[in-house]
């Protein structure tokens, strides 16, 4: 059996990777910070990465084989707030991880962002130079370099994702799950465009990218892209609920209180050759994220959490 190491695994990727891999026969540690799961199924250890002594004994305990970094200061508005902590998580402590990997030999990814880029164009390849707009993208594109300095043989994966959490309201999926079900009007972007990948399918893809033992900056991305209106209403139609309630706005006239990329539609090619396989599209991402929800995914996740 492979130990793999997954950190933040009280986050919403975290934890539906770590009950991926181990149907895939992988044993996992995970590591939280200030939520400790509940009920976990298991290994767990609380890991604050603002330490970075506690962070260096933590791995080092950890006797990982392989390891997926997806701890993060990930709230986009409270990075704003906190920069200097928001560089601690994202970068330095993403740096200190990958020299710790490279120096013991474990394969390492290092989960980062589509937000690297500023949004005015879209399909952004691996080679397009990141321009980030915030605190939080600044971070991540930080981090990208830290681990890419410290360990040049790690995978760097920006993603963007959505699925079940363990508070039932992190992702853009549930935002729309739970007003529409509770037959709540909402607001959806016409004009932000981005390309998600269901959390299943790319827990998956992570995995399979750390067995083919890639190295350097992929997109891990849905291969084709929408607006955020466009994907709340293929989740209504999904989910059977009433698309009428998404109300299509321009993200210009809405009241986001830090600046985000508008055009984050992402160039898939090099990641799908690698692979030798498309991703899945959000077809199927919708599809699985509703089959998910009827084999008690989300009751699950949610029971972890306090
Ligand atoms: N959500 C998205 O669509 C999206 C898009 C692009 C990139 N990403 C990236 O994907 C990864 C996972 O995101 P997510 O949405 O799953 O995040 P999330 O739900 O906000 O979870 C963040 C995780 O990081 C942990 N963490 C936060 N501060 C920490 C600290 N000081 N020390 C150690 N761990 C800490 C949290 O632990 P506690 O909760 O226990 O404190 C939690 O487990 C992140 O790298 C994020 O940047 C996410």
């Amino acid at each position: 059996m492979t130990r793999l190491l997954v950190t933040g695994v009280s986050g919403m990727l975290g934890a539906n990777l770590a009950l991926f891999a181990q149907t895939r026969g992988f044993e996992v540690l995970g590591w939280t910070n200030s939520h400790p799961l509940l009920n976990a199924p298991l290994e767990t250890r609380c890991v604050d990465f603002r330490d970075p002594r506690i962070l260096a004994e933590a791995f080092a305990d950890a006797q990982a084989e392989m390891l997926i970094n997806c701890a993060a200061q990930a709230n986009v508005d409270a990075a704003e707030k906190q920069p200097e902590a928001a560089f601690r998580v994202n970068a330095e402590a993403a740096g200190e991880l990958a020299k710790m990997a490279h120096g013991a030999g474990v394969p390492m990814i290092q989960v980062s962002t589509d937000a690297v880029f500023d949004g005015t164009r879209g399909d952004y390849r691996e080679t397009d130079t990141p321009n980030p707009l915030n605190i939080y993208a600044k971070s991540k594109l930080a981090g990208e370099r830290a681990v890419a300095e410290a360990n040049p043989d790690a995978t760097i994966a920006r993603v963007v994702f959505y699925g079940w959490s363990l508070t039932g309201s992190r992702s853009l999926a549930e935002f729309f799950y739970n007003n529409l079900s509770a037959g709540k009007p909402v607001n959806g972007f016409t004009d932000m465009f981005f390309s998600p990948l269901y959390v299943g399918h790319l827990a998956e893809t992570l995995l399979d990218m750390l067995q083919k033992r890639l190295s350097g900056i992929y997109h891990v991305f849905a291969p084709v892209s929408l607006s955020k209106y466009e994907f709340g209403v293929r989740l209504a139609r999904e989910f059977d609920l009433d698309a009428n309630l998404i109300r299509p706005i321009s993200a210009l006239d809405s009241d986001l209180p830090t600046r985000r990329s508008l055009n984050l539609s992402m160039n898939t090619e090099k990641l799908q050759a690698a692979l030798g396989k498309p991703l899945p599209n959000q077809t199927e991402g919708l599809r699985a994220l509703h089959a998910d929800f009827d084999s008690g995914l989300r009751r699950k996740l949610l029971s972890f959490h306090h």
